[in-house]
């Protein structure tokens, strides 16, 4: 009985989900963890109601696929002002917005460094791209930014969230210039060796390749081996495209409470600016260097500046040469 309760908690961590009991009968209470949440509570006699409850079988009137649990590229994809986002994704981005409203204009301002530096290393003359992390496609995308500067640039999306990648597949135009890879930023080595990859980044050739708003989803050596791959990997004349969440000046009360809206669904690192610099190790750092996402190169004269929710964000480019890469 009690795996069976741990196995209910596992697949609904949007609920606090526990056993009781009420004159002398066993009962299991699931109680939503964000307000507007439903259903809020429910009280049943035995888990499998209970888990007909939370996540209750397509009927007239409900969507069929409406998770219970809140998905990170849903949550950005509603702070982004998208359309790919459920009553779950919804509530968990509520919550933390209820005390840090300024989070959806930080993701926004990060959607627009993206295009920003993905249109800055295509001037430079780099023809390939690799997005790792790409999230639910939100336009401009990388290939749209990319193609208005070289409409020939080749441009290969990763993600490992299934969800991201039916969309992507589904809404990006997937030719032989643009590809949809499923791979995990975690087995670094494997994934850059990808036949799907390597199909379409010439590794020889420089490339650019983009971690953005991605590491702070890995735990602190995840995400500091998978750079240190990519950038040994990077043929000289590539660059590398950061941005992360960063604890230097961030209220930790706002990772507390991202934690808590993902759900144990993925770890929230906040690494200091100096960690955050030492990826870019080896590197040459485009100006104006490592800076608030929004200051990178803006193209308005507005700031964004949000004292206690801060983003950084940096291009660097490889400079010096390599050993043709072994995986
Ligand atoms: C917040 S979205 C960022 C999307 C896009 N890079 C941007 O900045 O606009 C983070 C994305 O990273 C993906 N992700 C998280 N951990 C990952 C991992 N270990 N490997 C591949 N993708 C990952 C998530 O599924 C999600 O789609």
């Amino acid at each position: 009985m009690s795996d069976d309760l741990t196995m209910v908690q596992a697949d609904f961590p949007a609920y606090q989900i526990w056993q009781e009991e009420s004159r002398g009968q066993p009962r299991f209470v699931a109680r939503s963890r964000y307000w507007r949440l439903n259903p809020h509570t429910v009280v049943t006699p035995d888990l499998a109601e209970l888990r007909d409850a939370l996540d209750p079988a397509p009927g007239p009137g409900r969507d069929p696929v409406a998770p219970a649990q809140p998905n990170i590229a849903r949550m950005y994809d509603y702070w982004l002002d998208g359309k790919d986002h459920f009553a779950a994704d919804r509530a968990a981005a509520d919550a933390v917005m209820e005390a840090f409203p300024e989070v959806a204009e930080v993701a926004r301002a990060n959607r627009q460094f993206l295009a920003r530096a993905v249109r800055y290393v295509a001037q430079k003359g780099v023809g390939q791209f690799l997005d790792l992390g790409s999230g639910l496609p939100a336009s401009p995308n990388v290939h749209e930014t990319a193609w208005a500067v070289n409409p020939g640039a080749r441009v290969v999306y990763v993600d490992h969230d299934p969800v991201v990648l039916a969309h992507a597949r589904a809404l990006l135009a997937v030719d032989d210039k643009v590809s949809v890879v499923a791979g995990d930023i975690r087995d670094h080595a494997d994934l850059l060796a990808d036949e799907a990859l390597t199909a379409r980044i010439d590794i020889a050739a420089p490339v650019c390749v983009l971690l953005v708003s991605v590491l702070h989803f890995l735990t602190p050596e995840e995400a500091d081996a998978a750079v240190a791959t990519c950038r040994e990997w990077m043929a000289p004349g590539s660059y590398l495209v950061i941005s992360a969440g960063t604890s230097t000046g961030t209220d930790p009360e706002l990772i507390r409470r991202l934690r808590e809206a993902y759900g144990g669904t993925a770890p929230v690192t906040g690494r200091t600016a100096s960690e955050i610099r030492a990826w870019f190790e080896g590197l040459t750092l485009a100006r104006p260097g490592l800076v608030d996402v929004w200051a990178w190169r803006p193209d308005t004269l507005r700031r964004h500046a949000s004292p206690r929710v801060r983003f950084l964000a940096g291009v660097g480019r490889k400079v010096t040469g390599r050993p043709p890469w072994q995986p």
